[in-house]
Formats: C-alpha cells, structure tokens, sequence
C-alpha cells in the first residue's frame, strides 16, 4: 500500500466512526465496546476504596473504563480524615480524589458531617455550645477548602433523620441543636462557593414520612437562602421492594428543582439472610430487572438538568459492604466477585441507555 492510500484509509477508520444514520440506510449497530458511562448520559459512579484501587488491578480497570464518578466509601469520613482534634489525615481520601482527578473522573466528597465514624476525640469532647459549633465549623471549612476544586459535590449532611420522619438524636443534634444541619450547609458554601452541596438519605423509598421530612428541610431551607444543590436518595436496596415506592420518592425529590443523586445504589438478593445462599438463575434475573427499573426510573423521571446521577456504593460483590452489614452472604452488585459482569449489569446498562 502506497502512503498516501494508508493514510487515506486511516482517515476512513477514524473519521467514519459514528456517522449519524441518513434516512433510508441502517443506523450503526451498538459499538460491542458499551460501557455504563458511555451509554448513560449523566455521570455513572462508584464509592471506592484507596487500598483497593492501588493493590488491585482489575478494581482500577473496572473503575476506568466503567465509571465516570468516583464517591469515597470512607477516607473523607470524619473518623478517617480528622483522626485527632489538630491532626488531618489525607493519605486515603488524596489517594482516591488523584485517581479521580487524573483519570477525568467527577468527585463527589461523603460525608462532612454524620453520626457515624466520629472519631473518639469528638465523641469525648466537652465543652459549651460555642466549642461545638467551633469544632464542627472548624472540621466543614477546613475539609472542604482542601479539596476545593478538587472535589465537584459534597455530601454535607448524611443521615440526620430517622424513619418515623423524627429529626436523629445524634451528637450533633445534642450538642447543637436542630440549627447544625442548616449551618453545616453555610460553613461548607462559604469554604468553596462553586462546589455542590448535597443532603443525603437513606430509605426515603420505603418510609413516607422521612421523604416527606427530607423535603420539608429542603423547603425550608429555600425559603431561609439556605445553600444547597441537591439530595441523594441512598438507594440501599433489595429485589422485592416495588418498583412504584422507588420512582415515587425519585419524582417526589425531583419536584423540588434540585439535583438528584442516587448517590448509594446496591440491591439485595438474600432478603432472608439465609447462611451459605447461593441465589438462582431466577433470582439473578430479579436482580437485574431491579437495575434496569431503578436506572430507567431515573433517567426518565429525573430532568437532565437535574441529574447528577447513579452511583454504585462498591463495584463488586467482593468489595461490597453489605455482607458485613447483614452478616450474611450478598450479592448486591452488577460486577461479581472476580469483577464479571453479571445479569445486574445488563440491566443497569439497559436502563441507563436513553
Ligand atoms: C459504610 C461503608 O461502606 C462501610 O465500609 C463502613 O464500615 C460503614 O459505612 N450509608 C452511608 C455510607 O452513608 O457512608 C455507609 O458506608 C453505608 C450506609
């Protein structure tokens, strides 16, 4: 082949690659290449762990080529990130914000202030109101300033109410009464003014009365010139749990104007904890309609603006949290153990695809 006729059919290869179907001719087929965040046309992530991404090679490629966002499990949880009231420690979350960075990844940051993983400094701290309100403004600015530009979203506020919709009686509420939450959305807006400011929640699909509670704060809020962009819906789930109880607290959460997250998704198998469970083919296929309905439900009840997207809490059944959790064997993600995609993946993929 001459030169000129390599570089001529080079230029084919590479200029010819998705032309848009004319009418009359046949559309190109699905590239066999599909991944989630190619398919999907708002961010796909994943909450990850540093020890993980840096000692297992197909946990990174699975993260690279699949995800286009990245949630930290742990390493920005104050326990981790703020061991001692004047030490920080950055070693796990900078491992996990680089990664995401370098690889062009969007960051979401979980989670500023939440009553679990509190380290024991703070669970032994006295003193008055003001020495709270100090250490928790202390914690939120200096967090958030060492990731500004660095980390696009923040969980600000996880988990604050309880099921019956009641406000949480952690140690923040005690020791700073109901003010804390609406004041930890302030200290992190005036930390980094263009970051994205998320509240975050678990089981607003299964309990009316804490979805309701999660958008009366948010109405408040709106109504007080309280920053905030957006809540995730954890999405901690199972194969049982009806498909209209999810896509009625997305288009409950969707109605206020704000971002969306499904910010923790994973979804259950072994709703019985039964020991030694090894599921059927028939339950693989619960689980993979369950992706499907939960990805479909939000791209198409969620306004594209509104999207920040569907996050995985893990990205195989061997790194997921809840057989921990549950003490019991799960199987609660599109990836298995040996990073295969499973039948949870089809679906997850189906459901992304506009
Ligand atoms: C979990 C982690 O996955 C575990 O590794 C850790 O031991 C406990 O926390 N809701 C949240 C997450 O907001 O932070 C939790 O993550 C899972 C439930």
């Amino acid at each position: 082949m001459t030169r000129n006729l390599l570089l001529f059919a080079i230029l084919l290869m590479g200029g010819c690659r998705q032309p848009s179907a004319q009418p009359g001719t046949t559309p190109n087929p699905t590239p066999v290449t599909s991944t989630l965040r190619s398919v999907a046309s708002f961010p796909v992530g994943a909450a990850i762990n540093p020890s993980l991404l840096t000692g297992k090679p197909l946990y990174r490629q699975t993260l690279e080529t699949e995800f286009s966002s990245i949630t930290s499990e742990n390493h920005l949880k104050m326990r981790q990130v703020h061991p001692e009231k004047d030490r920080y420690d950055w070693s796990g979350g900078n491992t996990i914000v680089d990664f995401a960075n370098q690889t062009g990844k969007r960051m979401h940051g979980h989670a500023l202030v939440w009553h679990q993983s509190v380290p024991d400094w703070v669970t032994q701290f006295k003193g008055d109101s003001l020495a709270w309100e100090n250490l928790l403004r202390d914690h939120i600015t200096t967090v958030v300033k060492q990731y500004k530009g660095k980390i696009a979203s923040w969980d600000v506020v996880n988990e604050a109410f309880l099921d019956d919709g009641t406000l949480r009686p952690t140690l923040w509420l005690q020791n700073l009464g109901p003010g804390y939450m609406a004041r930890s959305f302030q200290y992190a807006r005036q930390a980094d003014p263009a970051v994205k400011l998320f509240y975050n929640e678990y089981g607003q699909e299964y309990s009316a009365k804490k979805l309701a509670a999660v958008l009366a704060m948010v109405a408040d809020f709106r109504k007080r010139n309280i920053p905030i962009d957006g809540v995730g819906l954890q999405m901690h789930t199972n194969i049982d749990h009806p498909d209209a109880q999810i896509e009625n607290a997305i288009r409950q959460t969707a109605a206020t104007g704000l971002l969306v997250h499904i910010s923790e998704l994973d979804v259950r198998v072994n709703q019985a904890k039964t020991a030694n469970f090894s599921p059927t083919d028939a339950l693989w296929q619960r689980q993979k309609a369950k992706y499907q309905a939960i990805a479909t439900a939000y791209r198409t009840i969620v306004p594209p603006a509104q999207q920040h997207g569907i996050t995985t809490w893990n990205v195989s059944d061997a790194d997921s949290w809840i057989p921990s959790f549950c003490q019991c064997n799960d199987f609660p993600l599109p990836f298995d153990k040996d990073f295969k995609k499973k039948a949870a993946y089809d679906g997850f993929l189906t459901g992304l695809k506009p």
